[in-house]
């Protein structure tokens, strides 16, 4: 099964895909937090995305299809449930996974539109707090951790990301709308896109996604 995750930032895409790999045997590709740890560790890939994140710009097309080839290839053969967070991001992208796909014999299950408004996500994205370890998020107000300001995993200080900055999170919706937008209408047209209200509260977005695995399930 391979589920892909399209919305703009701060709809809850991370949260719902850590839920979704912690119930079902499901691999989480998430091109944020690989983007983030190839930074960190200062490979060159991340190098070249650096500037481009913190501008809340698109790293390149070659650069982030690299990275997905170069997680699905060496994830165990055992695993064949993925859900890919936020990618593809562009037609390209999209066109690339189903050529991967393609190889394995399979190909996209699902397609999930988060769906909600830009001022609650913005609200959202600056009370965003991460656990600069795991990558686990957190929010000040909707999803505290049980120690105010350490992750319930690692014990360590929770850190805010420096592109939830509001003119970088403005910036980074625009991109959304311009490059990733048109994707909707792309797997809509082959009759693989659900939208879910992605407003409500956390528990009752997970319900929705559930329901739309379970019936993948059967
Ligand atoms: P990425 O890390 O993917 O960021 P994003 O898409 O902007 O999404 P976010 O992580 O900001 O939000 P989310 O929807 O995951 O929300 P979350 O669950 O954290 O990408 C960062 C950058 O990397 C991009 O700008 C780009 O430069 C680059 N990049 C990544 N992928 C790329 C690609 N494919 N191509 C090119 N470039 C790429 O939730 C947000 C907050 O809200 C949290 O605090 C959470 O606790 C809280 N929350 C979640 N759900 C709810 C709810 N239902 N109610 C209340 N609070 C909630």
């Amino acid at each position: 099964m391979f589920i892909v995750f399209i919305g703009p930032p701060g709809v809850g895409k991370g949260t719902q895909a850590n839920m979704l790999a912690e119930k079902y045997p499901m691999f989480k590709i998430s091109t944020g937090d690989l983007l983030r740890e190839a930074i960190r560790e200062k490979t060159t890939l991340g190098e070249r995305a650096k500037s481009f994140m913190e501008r809340g710009e698109l790293v390149p097309d070659a650069l982030v299809i690299e990275l997905v080839n170069e997680k699905v290839s060496t994830t165990s053969k055992d695993i064949n449930s993925f859900i890919f967070d936020g990618f593809p991001r562009t037609i390209e992208q999209a066109k690339q996974l189903d050529g991967l796909l393609l190889s394995k014999k399979s190909s996209i299950s699902v397609a999930v539109n988060f769906a909600m408004d830009e001022e609650e996500r913005v609200t959202r994205l600056s009370g965003r707090r991460m656990c600069p370890k795991c990558q686990r998020t957190y929010h000040i107000k909707f999803a505290k951790p049980k120690i105010d300001n350490l992750c319930d995993y690692c014990n360590v200080d929770l850190i805010q990301r420096s592109d939830d900055d509001e003119a970088v999170i403005r910036q980074r919706s625009s991109v959304y709308w311009e490059q990733t937008r048109p994707l909707l209408d792309f797997y809509d047209q082959r009759n693989l896109l659900q939208t879910i209200d992605a407003s409500r509260n956390i528990d009752l977005v997970f319900k929705d996604l559930d329901n739309f695995v379970a019936n993948l399930k059967k």
